[in-house]
Order: structure tokens, then sequence, then C-alpha cells
């Protein structure tokens, strides 16, 4: 260990649990099923098994620990790298699941589900004493934590991956400010990821744990989902085709008419908060929900949030607000206001999907997708991390190429390719009229 890496007394989950031999059971058992439906894990992990790409690295990870991240570290872990992991929420790691990890032998898990503030980021500095040579993020919090407090570090890193849209933000306000001194990749932009992850993963998980949260119907609702980017789009999509009317939040006019023009009402939240029977936030932004729109909503309203951190409700204000407080069912705390009416916050403002008790996070098929780009980033770091320099990177187009053909591939699913001709013609200039 170097004199800069943090000697951390933090420990590991299986040090954590009392019951460490049930816990490793059941995490084992979630992690096969979730296996069975990650074909491009599967296919990059028979080929990182094989040539062990990553011997002599260590990677540090902060993600959500659960089911299918843990076939990602166990897929890295497999192709030689020695692997520390975290989360990166405070209440999306499942601890079994955590606690299986730890058991192999390239892997410490540190992860563990409601962590305190101290907890959380001992986690990380715990991570970061393993001296990691390439670090994969959910948020940027590793990077931030190297950065910030650990500069000497950062001369070993290779690189990095970033797996979401707030930590891609923030890798660039970084680079922008001169500050990001190793390469990252912004998993997230690619369309593997993006296009996929955001859209489908964040509508069909953060609906599916509202519902069965609250065990109430999206039939007949009026669903307000604030910010119509790649989250938005698929929250909207899919509350709509459970017959919900869904009404849309914006700051960006493109994407108000965007919304405007799929068919949905647009409006200010002012406007909104009047008559919404569900709201939910995915912005990426903060404030978004605040005293005046909490002073004009309806009894009974819910109040949810897809977004990365827990700041797009103002959830002090609505404390502020509230004549009493109770947990009304698991993972719903209802704000009760001084003339009776009752807001419920579901999963305490966090990430609806991954945080509220029943939450399971994406379904397997989608993630397999965003981890078959990282574990594919992964590789391309060890391999020509060289020719990249310090800043924020768009992931190689044949890489998330490559990983939609092995999907497709995996689904049995046949697709054209182009002519020489057709080829020839898309290249060139000449032809006109
Ligand atoms: P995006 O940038 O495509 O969309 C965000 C949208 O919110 C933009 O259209 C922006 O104009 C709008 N917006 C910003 N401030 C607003 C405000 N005050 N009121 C209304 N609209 C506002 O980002 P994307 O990919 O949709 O991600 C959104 C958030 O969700 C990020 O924090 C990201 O990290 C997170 N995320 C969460 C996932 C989950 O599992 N729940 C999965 C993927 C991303």
């Amino acid at each position: 260990m170097t004199e800069s890496a943090p000697e951390s007394e933090y420990p590991p989950i299986s040090e954590q649990l009392d019951d460490i031999d049930a816990a490793r059971t059941e995490g084992r058992r979630k992690m096969d099923w979730a296996a069975q439906h990650m074909p491009i894990l599967e296919h990059v992990g028979e080929e990182f098994e094989a040539d062990q790409p990553f011997e002599g690295e260590r990677i540090g990870m902060a993600m959500h620990v659960e089911a299918k991240t843990a076939i990602l570290v166990e897929t890295l872990a497999d192709g030689g790298a020695e692997v520390a992991v975290t989360g990166c929420n405070p209440l999306s790691t499942h601890d079994d699941v955590s606690a299986a990890l730890d058991t192999h032998e390239n892997i410490t898990s540190y992860a563990k589900r409601e962590v305190d503030d101290e907890e959380y980021y001992a986690a990380i500095e715990a991570v970061i004493g393993h001296e990691p040579t390439i670090t994969v993020d959910d948020g940027m919090d590793l990077v931030a934590a190297i950065h910030e407090d650990y500069p000497e570090l950062i001369d070993s890193i290779v690189g990095g991956c970033e797996e979401t849209t707030t930590g891609v933000h923030r890798l660039r306000a970084m680079a922008e400010d001169g500050a990001l001194e190793y390469p990252v990749f912004a998993v997230n932009d690619t369309p593997m990821k993006r296009l996929f992850d955001n859209v489908h993963g964040t509508g069909e998980s953060s609906l599916a744990s509202i519902a069965m949260t609250t065990n109430l119907s999206w039939a007949g609702k009026d669903v307000v989902v604030a910010g119509y980017g790649y989250c938005g789009k698929g929250v909207a999509k899919k509350a709509a085709g459970q017959n919900a009317n869904v009404i849309v939040t914006e700051v960006e006019p493109r994407r108000a008419l965007e919304a405007h023009m799929e068919g949905y009402d647009v409006m200010p939240m002012a406007e909104a908060a009047e008559v919404g029977d569900v709201f939910l936030t995915t912005t990426g932004n903060r404030d978004v929900i605040v005293r005046e729109h909490f002073e004009r909503m309806n009894d009974g309203v819910l109040l949810a949030n897809a977004g990365h951190f827990d700041i797009e409700i103002d959830l002090e204000a609505l404390d502020d607000l509230a004549a009493d407080r109770y947990e009304a069912r698991d993972g719903v705390e209802a704000y009760e206001l001084d003339d009776g009416r009752r807001l419920n916050v579901i999963a305490e403002g966090r990430l609806v999907n991954l945080a509220a008790p029943v939450s399971l996070g994406h379904p397997v098929e989608v993630m397999d997708q965003s981890f078959g780009v990282q574990a594919a980033c992964v590789r391309e770091l060890v391999e020509n991390g060289d020719e990249y320099e310090p800043g924020v990177h768009d992931v190689p187009d044949d890489l998330d190429r490559e990983i939609a053909e092995i999907k497709l591939t995996a689904d049995g699913v046949e697709f054209d390719s182009l002519s020489e001709t057709q080829r020839e013609y898309m290249g060139s200039w000449q032809h006109g009229t």
C-alpha cells in the first residue's frame, strides 16, 4: 500500500452480518437467477475467463450492489481482476448479494444497506484503500473522493467508467474546470445504455416499485412526470400504457414540445401540483417539487423520485409544513398537513426503483446491456488506456455495436447489413439528383 492510500478499518460485509451463511446462500440464489438472463455478460465472461485480461488490475467500484451488478463484478473478477466494491446509494444494497460477492477470492464487498453518511463514505474509502487502477462508478463518488482526498493515487489509475447521467454531468463539469485527471468513459451516454436502461429500465422498474409499494393502480390516475429526458420518456410512456393520464413538466423547450407532440399534457409544476395524483421526478436537478407545490396538492398524493440524488423533492420543506409524520406502509412516509391533507413520500425521495423496500432495480435484461458496455469499456481501458487523455470520453462506437450484436444473436434476431454499393453510396458526397 502506498503512503497516500487510506488505511481503512471499515469491515467487509462478511464481518458485519449475523447470519452470514444464510445471507450468502440467498444472495447466490438471486445472482444465479440474474445470470440466467444475462447472455451478454455470459458471452464476454467466457472470453475474460479464457484470456484473463485483467490480471494484475485492481478495480474499485461504487454501484448499486444487487444481483445484476454482482454478475458484472464477478465477471470482472473472473477475468483476473482484484475487485473492491461498495454501494452508490445508502438504500440500494442487497446485503445478501453483497455477502455472496464477498466470498469470491478476488472480491471484497463493503456494500451494506441503510448505512449513515459516515459509514457510506468510510466504505468508499475502504475501496480506495485497495488502490484501484480502474474505477467503475454510478454517480461519480469514487472519482470525486480520489481527486479530493487521494490525488497521489491518480498516477497509477488507467481510467474509469461512469454509469449514470448525473455522474456524467458531474464529470463533464469537473473536466471543464480542468480538474479531471484521468480518462473516464461516459457509459451512460452510449446508445446501448441510454436508449434502453434510462428509458425502459427506469420506466418499468419505477412504476413497478411504486405499484408494489402502495398496492395502488395506475389506471385513471393523473401522473405528473417531471423532466422529459430519457428516463422521463420511459416513465411517461409506460404510465400511459397502464392507462394513466400523463402530465409532463419541463424546462427545456424542445423537450416540452416533444412531450406535447407525443400527446401528453405539458404545464408548469405549479399547475400540475393541483391536479396530480402521483408525482415522479426524473430531472437529475434539485428543488423540482418545493413548498409552493406541496401547498397546492390534493390529499393522498404519492411523491417519488427516480433521479440519481434525493434532492428533487424538497423533503425539508415538506417536513416544516407537516403537523405530523408517520410510516403509512413499508416504504411510504405520510406527511400530514395542518388541514388534514396527507402527502405520501415513497422511499424517502431516493431512487424509487432501487430504494423502496420491495424495489429490485431495472429488469435483468436491461442491465445485461448496460453492464455489457461497462465490461467492454474496462477491457478497452486495459488494452488501450494509454490512448485516452484525461477527460470524459464517448464509448467507442465499435464496442457499443459489438454489445448490440451479441444481444441480437442471443435473442435469435437477424438483421440486414449494408452491401458494398450501399456503403460506398452512404460514404460519398458526389451522388446528387
Ligand atoms: P436527461 O438529461 O436526458 O433528462 C433530464 C430532463 O430533466 C431534461 O430534459 C431537463 O431539461 C429536465 N429538467 C431539468 N430540470 C428540470 C426542472 N426543474 N423541471 C422539469 N424538468 C427539468 O437525463 P436522464 O438520462 O433522463 O436522467 C435523469 C436522472 O435520472 C439523472 O439523475 C440520472 O442519473 C438518473 N437515472 C436514474 C436511473 C434509475 O434507475 N432511476 C437510471 C438512469 C438515470
